[in-house]
């Protein structure tokens, strides 16, 4: 089931920034991007080793990690450069007005 669930608003992020968000009864927590004024949402941590991602470098729409430099797009979750090879999860972003919601669940 799929739930449409509030994360944060669009004014608190900037162009090219990301913020970390928990979400309550989710085990992992989850980060909000805006590129171009498009909105991502994807898991925290690295599927390489679980690092957390807003401790990386966002470029364009790459992510970063910080701990061995391995890359994701967050507009697919694809693995975009070594030593990362497990895909990241995205999730669908809806934004209303100033509220940005995730759709989560399967
Ligand atoms: Fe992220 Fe190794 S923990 S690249």
């Amino acid at each position: 089931m799929v739930e449409k669930v509030f994360l944060c608003r669009d004014n608190e992020l900037r162009e090219s920034d990301m913020r970390q968000v928990a979400v309550a009864g989710l085990e992992t927590k989850l980060v909000v991007y805006k590129v171009k004024g498009k909105v991502y949402i994807t898991d925290a941590l690295c599927t390489h080793g679980k690092a957390v991602l807003t401790d990386g470098d966002l470029e364009g729409t790459t992510i970063y990690c910080p701990l061995h430099g391995g890359g994701f797009d967050i507009c697919t979750g694809k693995a975009a450069s070594p030593p990362c090879t497990v895909p990241l999860k995205t999730y669908p972003a809806v934004v209303e007005g100033n509220d940005i919601f995730g759709l989560l669940g399967e």
